[in-house]
């Protein structure tokens, strides 16, 4: 897969670990940044990998920083997108199975390499249930995107 990622000045030194462990699964990186510790905007860089992966250019897209929480927020405003922020493996699996998410977030005040490398591994490998259950609920928050650019059109 095509793998989109990007972080802040909270998070690079976790993606700048991550990136050769994403391609040592097989996968190919577009990275955004930010490379450096100076202060920057968390959605300066959750915008560019979230329009990378709501406009078909990438198949997934991690962010990360701080605490993942900015990154979700803002990846989640791009149409298309549903984000995760995980820390933990279980719902790495869950968010996959149950939400079809094609985007992640973690926090690398939060969470060391290790803990973050399995979260991928396991997100990547996913796939979503396709269960009726689960594709009516999803279709259901996609609806509620759709409505609401409508309402936003006729304003
Ligand atoms: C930066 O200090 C921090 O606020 C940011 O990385 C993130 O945690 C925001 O949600």
């Amino acid at each position: 897969m095509k793998i989109a990622i990007g972080a802040d000045h909270a998070g690079y030194r976790l993606k700048d670990e991550l990136v050769p462990f994403i391609e040592s699964l097989g996968h190919e990186i577009e990275d955004v940044g930010c490379d450096c510790s100076q202060s920057v905007d968390y959605p300066d860089y959750a915008l560019p990998v979230a329009e990378l992966v709501a406009q078909g250019k990438a198949d997934r897209g991690i962010l990360i920083c701080g605490t993942g929480i900015g990154m979700s927020i803002a990846a989640n405003k791009v149409r298309g997108i549903r984000c995760a922020l995980v820390h933990d493996m279980f719902s790495a699996k869950a968010t996959r199975e149950h939400n079809d998410t094609n985007v992640l977030a973690m926090g690398e005040r939060v969470i060391g390499p290790g803990v973050a490398q399995e979260i991928i591994r396991i997100w990547l490998e996913t796939p979503f249930t396709n269960g009726e259950r689960h594709v009516g609920r999803v279709g259901k928050v996609m609806n509620i995107e759709a409505q609401y650019a409508e309402s936003a059109k006729s304003e």
